[in-house]
């Protein structure tokens, strides 16, 4: 019996989780497991009721579960950072979920726009290390609102966060097993301290896979290979702040934020996972949003908690649903409503 708390957060978050709960009651039916979930009115409408976000009170009734299952974070009345620092960054940290693992997978019949280039040239995973850089939250303002002011943000890069996050991504180049090449994405050029940190630990940790080839590319000339030759790419590992940039680019070229998942991974511990495209506030109410990242990131929950065949059939009903029904993967574009894409995943899994 699987636990699941389920945040369905602000804007189209809670449209989207239905969607996602509604295929995983399928796969739980098709495939024999059992889950209970419960859910958690945290986020935008919550904090402006309220004032109220998340505490630690809640966190640890959080950690008597299995997994989170996460909508979406951001509210157009809440000011920028309030609840993205107080909501998902807090999960994040607190919970220890130390890596974010970002699939860009093109699938059949999906738009790319990228020219001549198919789903057998997209298909690579992002290691993003999810609870240090300049998302820690170090810095300050001093003389703010004068033209004396100096800002000062930092980041932080731990022997320890960065040894973990890259043995994980090692570990997950060999076990997906295709390549068998990691790409180190940073800037040593630049960052010449902690970039250098990245790059001997890349180096010492990679002595300890001899199977894995190693790859480097600076984030800029990253940027330019995911558009000119993705295929080039399997496993690419890099730092908080340029995954968060190099996956939108990344869900993108897979079709765009409708189909981009993600999973916030402890590994000794609790995951979340989550659409990673936002709460698309304009949209929400009306039935029209792209609901198949959240059902890939159910996908990506069920495989972590080791339901990999459920996971497999998810995605397989994702493919053909992609390449058989869907018009366009953008929200009001697809030729059916939320929920309709949502049956036809079901229907598609053969429940
Ligand atoms: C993401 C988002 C978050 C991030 C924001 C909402 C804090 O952009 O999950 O990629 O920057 O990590
Ligand atoms: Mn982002």
């Amino acid at each position: 019996m699987y636990k699941i708390a389920v945040v369905p957060g602000d804007g189209t978050g809670p449209e989207v989780v239905a969607e996602g709960l509604k295929v995983l009651a399928a796969a739980a039916a098709k495939f024999n497991f059992k889950y209970e979930t419960k859910h958690y009115e945290f986020g935008g409408n919550r904090y402006l009721a309220t004032g109220k976000i998340i505490d630690d009170q809640d966190i640890a009734e959080l950690r008597n579960y299995d997994a989170i299952y996460l909508g979406a974070v951001g509210h157009p009345d809440v000011a920028p950072g309030i609840l993205e620092k107080g909501l998902l960054l807090k999960l994040r940290f607190d919970l220890d979920q130390y890596i974010n693992l970002r699939p860009v997978k093109l699938y059949p019949g999906v738009d790319c726009p990228l020219k001549n280039k198919g789903p057998e040239d997209i298909d690579f995973i992002v290691v993003r290390e999810n609870t240090e850089d300049m998302y820690v939250g170090t810095g300050g303002n001093m003389k703010k609102g004068t033209p004396d002011e100096v800002a000062i943000q930092t980041s932080i890069n731990t022997r320890k966060g960065v040894e973990r996050c890259i043995r994980y991504a090692f570990e997950l180049t060999r076990k997906r097993n295709k390549k068998k090449q990691l790409t180190l994405c940073a800037k040593t050029n630049v960052l010449t301290y902690a970039h250098d940190l990245w790059w001997r630990t890349f180096n010492e940790v990679g002595e300890e896979y001899p199977d894995i080839k190693r790859d480097y590319a600076h984030v800029d000339a990253t940027c330019m290979w995911m558009v000119k030759n993705p295929e080039f790419f399997d496993v690419i590992v890099t730092t908080n702040m340029f995954g968060d940039i190099i996956t939108d680019l990344g869900a993108m070229i897979q079709g765009g934020m409708g189909i981009a998942a993600g999973g916030n991974i402890n590994p000794e511990g609790l995951s979340m996972f989550e659409p990673i495209g936002g709460s698309a506030p304009k949209y929400t109410g009306k039935n029209v949003i792209n609901p198949l990242a959240a059902i890939c990131a159910a996908g990506m929950m069920l495989d972590t908690l080791g339901e990999e065949a459920a996971a497999d059939a998810i995605e397989q009903a994702v493919m053909y649903v992609t390449a058989n029904k869907l018009k366009s993967l953008s929200a009001g574009k697809m030729g059916y409503s939320t929920s309709e894409v949502g049956d036809l995943v079901v229907e598609a899994l053969g429940a």
